[in-house]
């Protein structure tokens, strides 16, 4: 298989997709590890597996349930991406992409984006929520770029600008549901790398001096995807684990789960908040 999609792989997912529904979602949500059960909000739900929608990248991952769930949450016309797919298993960076065209396509123009993430801002605990105000783009500056190969040109152009790639007024719209209901969000840089190891001492120190506030394994190329289309981006990081830049990052995937059970009732009333101001 290319390493790049193509308009007609979207229009195959987005056709499966669309005969199986009767609703036309407008907020695009994706769940990261162990945060999946944001999902069981959504009423009416109708679900598809991903793994049977044509040319889907599909996750491996404990925690990743690789569902759609589509219906309503807040009154708002929803399509959850239960369970994302990584780089690390081995898709290319463009099938990555994948599911945020298939939104585009579908007429999803909000694109809320969550993961797990290690803390590397020492002032973060474990269980703590930050709104990503930006990102860096480590693996994507250095070749794998989602946006690599032939240019969808329907969606945007060849040279995108990333100037603000997280909207600001649903920056704005999510630390005020924060405010509202004391969830002491923190607002922060999020690094992504490719894994699946976790980061070495070094690596962590590295990451901290060149201005990273928390670091995980996905986020930033369904960013660079949903914002080349013209998408309005909010993302959330859970910090699953908390990085000590003089000693270890001892994270391992059960911790991350772990912490997703703290996150996710936060998370929970951080996006219905959001959801019903839009
Ligand atoms: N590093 C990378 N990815 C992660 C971490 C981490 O410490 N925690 C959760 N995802």
């Amino acid at each position: 298989m290319s390493d790049f999609i193509t308009i007609e792989q979207i229009d195959a997912a987005t056709t499966f997709i669309r005969e199986r529904i009767s609703l036309q979602p407008q907020v695009g949500l994706v769940l990261g590890s162990g945060l999946g059960a944001l999902a069981e909000a959504v009423e009416d739900p109708v679900i598809i597996l991903t793994r049977e929608i044509p040319h889907w990248p599909i996750s491996t991952v404990a925690g990743h349930e690789g569902r759609l769930v589509i219906g309503r949450l807040e009154g708002k016309a929803v399509l959850v991406l239960q369970g994302r797919a990584h780089y690390y298993e081995g898709h290319s960076m463009s099938r990555i992409g994948l599911p945020v065209r298939v939104m585009q396509r579908l007429g999803v123009h909000t694109l809320i984006l969550t993961n797990a993430a290690g803390g590397l801002n020492p002032e973060y605990s474990p269980g703590d929520l930050m709104l990503i105000t930006d990102h860096l783009s480590l693996l994507p500056m250095t070749g794998p770029n989602p946006l690599r190969g032939p240019n969808l040109d329907e969606f945007g152009p060849r040279f995108p600008d990333m100037s603000q790639v997280y909207d600001l007024g649903l920056l704005a719209l999510a630390q005020q549901v924060s405010d509202a209901n004391a969830l002491a969000v923190r607002q922060g840089v999020y690094v992504c790398l490719s894994g699946p190891s976790f980061e070495t001492p070094a690596d962590c120190r590295f990451l901290r001096q060149a201005g990273a506030d928390a670091v995980g394994m996905s986020t930033v190329p369904e960013a660079i995807v949903a914002k080349h289309g013209g998408m309005q981006v909010l993302g959330i990081s859970g910090i699953s684990n908390k990085i000590d830049l003089n000693g270890k990052n001892i994270a391992s995937h059960e911790e991350v789960l772990e912490a997703g059970k703290i996150i996710v009732p936060k998370l929970t009333t951080l996006i219905k908040g959001v959801l019903a101001e839009l």
